[in-house]
């Protein structure tokens, strides 16, 4: 199947890509962003786009459904363009996140569009998109970003039509996918660029957009589970939770 239209001369003119992978099917776009890097790929940052995924994944265990219509890409960079603190890359999963929140809150006006912590875009309750962001051994970054985008909820598996949400059925029309992608990266660059200077403001803006806030949540890891109220998301990209024993704060675990 030939893969769909999409516009890579306007991505590399406009965005801060360097170079557009477009495949019309692919396993996972993360998987390929990596083998890119043990290629040793140059020209980044590098963009794979795929029109559907047979094999998405997410966080952990997840995986990841992508059909046609939906949005699923990842990007490799070069770490070192982040600076050499690991909790950075944490930031910059959530700079992805809001960058998909600022792209798609002004389509949805109607509608509370915000992340879920660590980095999943929800709206109203359900889940609309998510990133996964993993460390190539060669000191290479991947941001995986998924999107529910021009696909209805009739075309995901049966057990995620009550949780997911797609950005067609949500507005009533298809977006454009080069406009959307576009802008993604417009607002992930501001997101990477201020991780250098500034990475507080990116823990800040991820505060601001965080759905979360006074809810009580339960967080999972190492096999124990611990249960808090929400304060929002630190300046370092950290979960804030009032538990029993305090206020803490996570930066790893499954979220309920
Ligand atoms: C999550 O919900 O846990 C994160 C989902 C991330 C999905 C995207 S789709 C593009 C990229 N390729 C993958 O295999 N996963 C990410």
């Amino acid at each position: 199947m030939p893969a769909s239209t999409l516009d890579i001369e306007l991505l590399v003119r406009e965005t801060f890509i360097a170079r557009v992978e477009h495949h019309a099917t692919l396993g996972s776009t993360n998987d390929r962003a990596k083998e890119c890097a043990v290629e040793g790929a140059d020209s980044l940052p590098l963009l794979i786009v795929a029109d559907q995924q047979t094999s998405g994944r997410g966080r952990g265990t997840n995986r990841w459904w992508s059909g046609p219509g939906s949005l699923a890409c990842s990007l490799l960079l070069e770490v070192n363009q982040l600076g050499a603190d690991r909790r950075r890359w944490v930031l910059a999963g959530l700079a992805a996140a809001a960058a998909c929140v600022q792209t798609v809150a002004p389509l949805l006006r109607s509608h509370k569009v915000g992340i879920h912590w660590p980095n999943d875009v929800f709206v109203e309750g359900r889940k609309l998109g998510g990133v996964l962001v993993e460390v190539v051994r060669e000191g290479r970054l991947v941001i995986g970003i998924g999107l529910n985008l021009n696909n209805s909820l009739g075309e995901l598996p049966p057990g995620l039509q009550k949780t997911a949400a797609t950005l067609l059925e949500l507005c009533g029309r298809r977006s454009d996918k080069t406009q959307i992608l576009a802008s993604i990266l417009r607002h992930l660059a501001e997101g990477l660029g201020q991780l250098a200077c500034w990475p507080e403001q990116v823990g800040a803006r991820a505060d601001a957009l965080c759905l979360q806030h006074g809810r009580m949540l339960t967080i999972q890891r190492g096999g124990r589970s611990i249960c808090g109220r929400c304060v929002g998301i630190g300046s370092d990209g950290g979960l804030v939770l009032d538990t029993a024993e305090g206020r803490r704060t996570y930066y790893s675990g499954v979220v309920r």
